[in-house]
């Protein structure tokens, strides 16, 4: 007999009554061992993730994903081999110069996530310039966390509130959860309902330290460049199998 997962995994198919989660948040990993276990140097697997991207951007567009965040490069990777990261940095260049259409045409608005005056000035520029031009597109806000980590974005905040504090904006005793989400990057958007790991490790690896507090997590083994349409769609039926509990008893949820 095949266990549940097992059955997921041959029919996965969204049907009317399942919950397409508001907010997915996925760890892009596993291109360089990818392209390793081909023989090929690990840009070629950074280069196939590209193709992945877009395809999930696609489909999360396409079944009606509100918030899809994407951790294309963290605080840590500026430690890799500077020949990566100037590889990986001039695909991202590739990548926003030519979706910048399809975005506007799809209805996609871009945000960046990170410390975006780290990175090179042209990747910079046509950053700015996608985020700018899309940024009264509402079909679906497309979150590329780069440069990202999650504790220097909380550090980021709370200095920001510790301002406030000494200029007598606001009390110390007057910060609340809402007050440091604010402060945050993800400002004004839901947390991750939905947080997906590619490549086989079980690790938040720095991401979305308190925005996940209460995320879903699905680690799969599927690399990044293999993860399409079809892993997508097989996440969100796993999903939909989960009881969200938030602290209470599975009883307590079924008479609410
Ligand atoms: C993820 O793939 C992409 C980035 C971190 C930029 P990796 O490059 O980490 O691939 P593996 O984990 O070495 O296979
Ligand atoms: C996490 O992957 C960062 C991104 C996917 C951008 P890493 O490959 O950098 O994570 P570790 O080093 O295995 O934890
Ligand atoms: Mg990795």
């Amino acid at each position: 007999m095949m266990s549940r997962s097992e059955k997921v995994q041959h029919n996965a198919q969204l049907s009317s009554d399942m919950t397409i989660p508001q907010h997915i948040a996925i760890i892009m990993d596993g291109n360089g061992r990818w392209a390793e276990a081909r023989h090929r140097p690990r840009l070629f697997g950074h280069k196939a993730g590209v193709d992945s991207v877009r395809d999930i951007v696609e489909t999360a567009r396409e079944i009606g994903v509100r918030y899809l965040t994407l951790y294309a490069f963290s605080t840590e990777n500026w430690k890799r081999p500077d020949g990566e990261v100037s590889g990986l940095m001039s695909l991202l260049k590739t990548y926003l110069r030519a979706e910048l259409n399809t975005m506007r045409t799809n209805n996609i608005r871009l945000q960046c996530l990170g410390q975006k005056k780290r990175l090179p000035a042209d990747v910079g520029a046509i950053l700015e310039q996608t985020i700018e031009e899309t940024q009264n597109c509402t079909g679906m806000t497309l979150n590329l966390a780069l440069s990202y980590g999650g504790r220097a974005e909380l550090i980021r905040g709370i200095r920001e509130l510790a301002k406030k504090c000494m200029n007598g904006e606001i009390s110390p005793d007057e910060i609340d959860e809402q007050s440091l989400d604010d402060a945050l990057y993800t400002a004004g958007q839901p947390d991750p309902d939905l947080l997906i790991r590619t490549g086989g490790e079980c690790r938040l690896s720095n991401f979305l330290l308190w925005q996940a507090s209460y995320a879903e997590l699905y680690f799969t083994e599927v690399k990044w460049p293999d993860f399409r349409k079809k892993q997508l769609i097989e996440a969100i039926v796993h999903f939909n199998e989960r009881q969200r509990r938030y602290g209470k008893t599975g009883a307590q949820l079924q008479v609410e």
